[in-house]
């Protein structure tokens, strides 16, 4: 019999990739219906998220050790020969077990020929004879450039490009291949997941301790965050810390009083709107959130409460669904590859295409540009992404102000003091493997 935890790991692989499932929302369920609880669970977890990050370094660990194209071999196959590299390469399995569970799982499945349980067993064994250091080195040393750092940092090619020409950025003259290699190895890293704390309702958060850059910041030891007490009452909200910087910076940036109404552009799931809507209670300010998709908007409407004054509205941002109001601050969290976000979605890096960048700036462009056009003169405006392509960020923001001559850039850094390394500015640029957040762009635009 295949043990659970193996079984469920191979599930969550076959639904990413024949279901186009997103893991972080079908996880929870294959492990109940396993009855997987506690280590197991950890052990599953780490087997099966771990796999999804590193299947493209197993993959050219798996070419060197197959004896017939990797590329032809079925995805079933492929599947349980992945989950046994990382078993052996990743995690504490003896190698024995390693490749006999891989082989049950094989079987389980329906392979009941020798022909392909002996090839299972015969890439593992061949996996098996050298380390995972030996196996980076050697991967190495049979690509080069960007295609080697690609394979050994387990991404497609054209992110390794899009973080090398961000970094550049950060780094300029400086920047080394270890650095880039640095950066894209802490998408592999597992994150702990951490909380932003409501206004008032920091006693109601036991059990953890403080962020390291937010004062509104808790982190989780481990386990599903969501199943917190205080996150199923509303006290606290699962965010990573980058996304509650973003917003302190943009309500620390002074606006000449009275202020009066702020406006989320790209709301949902809502976890920014529901910051801002305690500010604006606090503020006395009214507040709008507008989301694209009804049932996002849904999520806003129960994140930030049934008893806030807030207006969640589901339209289309570009069409100024608000009509001719003005705002003196509003946050363009917009649509984005969320190349920042990696480690925490562990299948996104092979969904994402380099084609959909040209999409997303586009629209990027037009949810910026609308926005700027609803600021009252003197309001200030975040637009942020939890991505450091420079497509997706500083070009946008320079491509719509090519046409606009109404606008101040604001040197965002000044409003994250706490922060070090922000990057040369004036936008701030946050990193997973520097700032242990996403890593999220924010540029601070006022209107003149
Ligand atoms: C990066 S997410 C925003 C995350 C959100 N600020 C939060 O903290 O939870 C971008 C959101 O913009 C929405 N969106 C996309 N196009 C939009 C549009 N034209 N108008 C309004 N919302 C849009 C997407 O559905 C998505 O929910």
């Amino acid at each position: 019999m295949i043990d659970q935890a193996r079984q469920a790991a191979y599930e969550l692989l076959a639904a990413v990739r024949s279901d186009d499932a997103y893991a972080n929302i079908v996880w929870s369920g294959i492990l109940t219906r396993h009855d997987l609880t506690g280590r197991d669970a950890a052990f599953a977890t780490d087997l099966a998220y771990g796999t999804l990050r590193w299947q493209g370094f197993y993959d050219a660990v798996a070419t060197e050790c197959s004896s017939r194209p990797w590329q032809d071999v079925d995805d079933a196959l492929a599947n349980v020969i992945r989950l046994g590299i990382h078993q052996l390469l990743s995690m504490r399995v003896p190698d024995h077990a390693a490749v006999d569970s891989s082989c049950e799982l094989a079987r389980s499945l329906g392979y009941d020929d020798q022909g392909r349980i002996g090839f299972v067993n015969g890439v593992l064994r061949a996996v098996g004879r050298r380390s995972a250091e030996e196996w980076q080195a050697a991967v190495m040393e049979s690509r080069s450039g960007d295609a080697a750092i690609a394979a050994v940092t387990s991404h497609p090619e054209w992110i390794v490009s899009a973080i090398r020409e961000a970094l550049d950025v950060h780094y300029g003259a400086r920047l080394t291949d270890g650095q880039v290699r640095e950066a894209l190895l802490a998408n592999n890293t597992p994150t702990r997941p951490a909380l932003a704390v409501r206004r008032g309702h920091r006693d109601a958060v036991p059990d953890v301790s403080p962020g390291r850059w937010s004062p509104s910041a808790a982190l989780v030891e481990s386990g599903m965050p969501g199943q917190i007490p205080a996150v199923r009452e509303g006290w606290a909200i699962v965010q990573d810390e980058g996304s509650q910087l973003v917003v302190q910076a943009l309500l620390a940036v002074p606006v000449a009083p009275p202020e009066s109404a702020w406006l989320d552009m790209c709301a949902g799931p809502g976890g920014k709107a529901a910051l801002l809507a305690d500010a604006a209670l606090e503020a006395r300010v009214s507040f709008t959130a507008v989301e694209l998709h009804e049932h996002r908007a849904e999520l806003v409407r129960q994140l930030i409460g049934a008893d806030s004054p807030a207006e969640v509205m589901p339209a289309d941002a570009t069409t100024r669904p608000w009509g001719s109001r003005f705002f003196d601050r509003i946050l363009v969290d917009a649509p984005c590859t969320g190349l920042g976000a990696l480690r925490r979605r562990p299948e996104a890096r092979w969904r994402r295409q380099s084609s959909d960048v040209a999409g997303l700036a586009s629209l990027q462009r037009r949810l910026l540009d609308v926005g700027l056009s609803s600021l009252r003169s003197g309001g200030v405006l975040a637009y942020v992404t939890c991505s450091p392509n420079i497509a997706e960020t500083i070009d946008v923001v320079e491509e719509v102000l090519l046409h606009r001559d109404d606008v101040e850039v604001l040197d965002a850094r000044e409003y994250l003091p706490q922060v070090p390394q922000l990057g040369p500015g004036p936008h701030v640029q946050l990193w997973p493997h520097i700032h242990g957040t996403d890593g999220m762009h924010l540029a601070l635009l006022r209107r003149l």
